[in-house]
């Protein structure tokens, strides 16, 4: 299995690039199944999660075709001859769960696995189903597998009890095709859910409101095959601007926008992390005087992100003073802490919140990546430990990071990938 070994490194320096946005792709990969003609989708870097997401699809009868090097992805879905997800592959995704909302509007079927438990909280699809309910599909559970049918879905009003991103992007997707107008109420108003819009408006969908918290959807009669650039990863480029603080460097992050960063650079000005925008999509990130410590709440967007919980509490463990976050998104997402703990962060998790003491220095030790984003907090927590920090479990991380280790190389950090 393999391994980040990471040394102390400070002060990293450079310039490095945010890949296309992972939570961005899912979704529009999942959307592409609503044509049968080819879209085309470029800025794809090839994280694990894209590529499971791209066998289910071609288990589905669909045609790709993944440049990896060009990142740029053709999908064409001309025919689909099976509606239902393989488990092995499905359950262990939750952005499977995506495919269900296309499917639906398409074919009137489909069956996908229960996405299941996950380590950062049970993860329901409760939003989903009574989103699919209420454009009049009918669905019943059985052996772990959700089976959905519907003749031509009816649009509705859709009140939305959390604004779920996966619910706002599955009921979006699938009342492109339905009859009528659906309104989805208390939406989800992440950048990812308007580059989703982006993408279904140039298949022809008709979507006003994407980004606010109520969306309109008039359904049309057919999509058709569309190209499309994804939106840069703002969770990525949030964990190069961590990297730049917490190592006390100086680094030009390339290919962000900065109107999706907001809420992370509140927090990162509030801290005393000093970050200037040299161009449109460029931002310098650099400190010059002592961190400060802070208070975070995370929140749907504009509120603080809870991808970048896990990075900001690495940041956080070695700012002196008491630091508080309180995750308000998911139930479980305080793994990280234990394993920096290990490190010798001073962490105490009360219910939802972790009340952070931050310490002199933390110490390298063996460490697993327990999520995506908080394998992502221990690789950053290491850059700034003493000694040598070895991270185990990291296809955790790869999942939303393709080749981390490069971009940090070249900006000075010592970390390597061993198999
Ligand atoms: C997406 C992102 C993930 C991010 C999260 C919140 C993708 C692939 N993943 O996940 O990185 O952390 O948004 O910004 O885009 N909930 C329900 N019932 C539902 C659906 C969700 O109770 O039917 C709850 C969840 O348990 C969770 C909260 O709503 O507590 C937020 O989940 P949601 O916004 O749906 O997150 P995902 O779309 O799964």
């Amino acid at each position: 299995m393999a391994k980040f070994i990471i040394g102390t490194s400070k002060g990293l320096k450079g310039n490095v690039c945010a890949g296309g946005c992972k939570n961005a792709i899912l979704p529009i990969i999942a959307a592409t199944l609503l044509t049968e003609e080819e879209c085309i989708i470029h800025s794809v870097p090839p994280l694990s999660d894209v590529i499971a997401l791209c066998s289910m699809l071609c288990d589905m009868g669909v045609s790709i075709q993944f440049d990896e090097k060009k990142e740029s992805i053709q999908i064409k879905a001309q025919n689909i001859t099976k509606l239902k997800t393989d488990y092995e592959k499905a359950g262990k995704m939750r952005a499977s769960f995506l495919i269900m909302g296309a499917l639906l509007a398409r074919c009137g079927e489909a069956i996908i696995p229960l996405p299941g438990g996950c380590p950062i909280g049970s993860r329901p699809v409760d939003l989903h189903l009574k989103g699919f309910s209420a454009l009049g599909a009918k669905s019943q559970q059985s052996h772990g597998f959700i089976h959905i049918t519907s003749k031509k879905l009816q649009g509705d009003k859709i009140y939305l009890d959390f604004p779920s991103v996966g619910a706002t992007e599955n009921i979006m997707i699938a009342a492109t095709l339905a009859k009528g107008v659906t309104t989805i109420v208390n939406a989800a108003a992440e950048p990812e859910i308007i580059d989703l819009a982006e993408f279904l408006k140039k298949m022809g969908a008709n979507i006003t409101g994407e980004g606010t918290n109520t969306i309109t959807i008039t359904g049309v009669k057919k999509l058709f095959g569309a190209e499309h650039t994804v939106m840069p990863d703002r969770i990525e480029a949030g964990t190069f601007m961590i990297a730049a603080a917490i190592t006390k460097g100086d680094v030009v992050v390339e290919h962000v926008r900065e109107k999706d960063l907001k809420p992370i650079l509140a927090k990162l000005s509030e801290a005393n992390v000093k970050t200037q925008k040299l161009d449109e999509n460029v931002l310098r990130v650099y400190t010059t005087t002592k961190l400060q410590p802070i208070s975070l709440k995370t929140m749907p967007f504009p509120g603080f992100p809870t991808d970048m919980q896990a990075p900001f509490m690495s940041l956080l463990s070695v700012i002196k003073g008491t630091s508080m976050i309180t995750e308000t998104v998911f139930e479980n997402r305080f793994l990280h802490a234990g394993e920096l703990q290990r490190m010798g962060a001073k962490i105490n998790i009360e219910s939802r919140s972790a009340i952070i003491e931050g310490v002199d220095k933390l110490t390298g030790t063996q460490v697993k990546a327990t999520d995506l984003r908080g394998g992502a907090g221990l690789i950053l927590s290491a850059l700034a430990a003493e000694g040598k920090t070895e991270i185990s479990d990291i296809y955790h991380i790869e999942r939303g990071y393709y080749e981390i280790e490069k971009k940090l190389t070249k900006l000075g950090a010592d970390i390597q990938k061993v198999e």
